[in-house]
């Protein structure tokens, strides 16, 4: 399926009044959204369902957002779809997380090829099981020139992990001579870590009401704008993407500086964001 193709005249509307208004409020599409995806168990539990049902229906958002956001324009969306620590559940539920994984990988692969999506993922990726190591990488490989939405999966990931990991191969590079120990600085650590392709989140979004961060993107959200939603993910379809989105453009990221310098930058800088040119396409 062609999502351009195929979307309908009431979402295509949508998109256009949020992106107008986006444009309106000053050209803020973020280009990376991190989404936390919470909230598939007690989706099911307030329903009578099995956590299995709560994990099969959070798929179907997973399909929802990813098409939704590459039909926008977001240039990364990273989600965190299983944590290290996730590894800490009972035995049949992990399982079953690994099965759906697989399969999703396997059902998804031609549409998100065909429509131009670029699949990556972080995380401890050698500590999943075989068959879905095997599918993954197939995945990546066949996506890897595709030049439209990035999708980056965080499988088995920890952030602490993966800051300690490029710690590690810094020090190597430092016993080796290749760098040192005086010219670190934060841009050439950042090279290290496995996010080194993609500019950090500029907002996260962390379904069910769960006000923390879970030991996701620790470097990178260092100052990402955080929207938390009490829908669980499985409830989580597109228009609550574009109420985060618009959420979102309502924010005065500040970086450190007053309210009245940001303004007085904005009134100089040309249409940042390529929204215009998006805008236009949708046409
Ligand atoms: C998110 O939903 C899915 C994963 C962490 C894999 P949960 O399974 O954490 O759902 P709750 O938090 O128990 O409701
Ligand atoms: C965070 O969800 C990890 C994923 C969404 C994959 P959890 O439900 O595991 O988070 P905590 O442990 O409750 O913080
Ligand atoms: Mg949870």
């Amino acid at each position: 399926m062609n999502w351009v193709a195929s979307q309908t005249a009431a979402d295509k509307a949508l998109q256009q009044e949020l992106l107008q208004e986006l444009l309106a409020k000053g050209g803020k599409l973020p280009k990376h959204v991190a989404i936390i995806m919470d909230g598939n168990g007690r989706w099911a539990e307030e329903r009578s369902f099995t956590r299995t049902q709560g994990h099969r229906e959070g798929i179907n958002s997973v399909r929802d957002i990813v098409e939704a956001s590459s039909l926008l324009g977001v240039k990364h969306l990273t989600l965190y779809a299983f944590s290290m620590e996730n590894w800490r559940r009972p035995r049949p539920e992990v399982t079953l997380l690994m099965e759906l994984l697989l399969h999703y990988l396997k059902s998804e692969l031609d549409e998100l090829h065909r429509n131009n999506v670029r699949l990556q993922a972080i995380g401890k990726l050698n500590a999943l099981p075989k068959n879905v190591q095997k599918q993954l990488f197939e995945c990546i490989e066949t996506m890897k020139d595709n030049t439209g939405l990035t999708l980056t999966l965080a499988l088995s990931y920890s952030a602490r992990w993966d800051m300690v990991r490029a710690v590690q191969m810094m020090a190597l590079d430092v016993r080796r001579g290749k760098v040192s120990p005086e010219d670190i600085t934060e841009e050439s650590f950042a090279e290290y870590l496995q996010t080194h392709t993609m500019p950090d989140p500029d907002l996260l979004i962390r379904t069910s009401g769960e006000m923390r961060l879970s030991n996701f993107l620790l470097w990178e959200m260092a100052y990402s704008e955080i929207y938390v939603t009490q829908k669980y993910w499985p409830a989580f379809r597109r228009d609550d993407l574009y109420e985060a989105l618009s959420d979102y453009a309502k924010r005065e990221r500040r970086f450190g500086k007053t309210s009245q310098q940001i303004a007085s930058e904005q009134a100089n800088a040309d249409e940042p964001s390529g929204l215009k040119r998006i805008l236009q396409a949708f046409r």
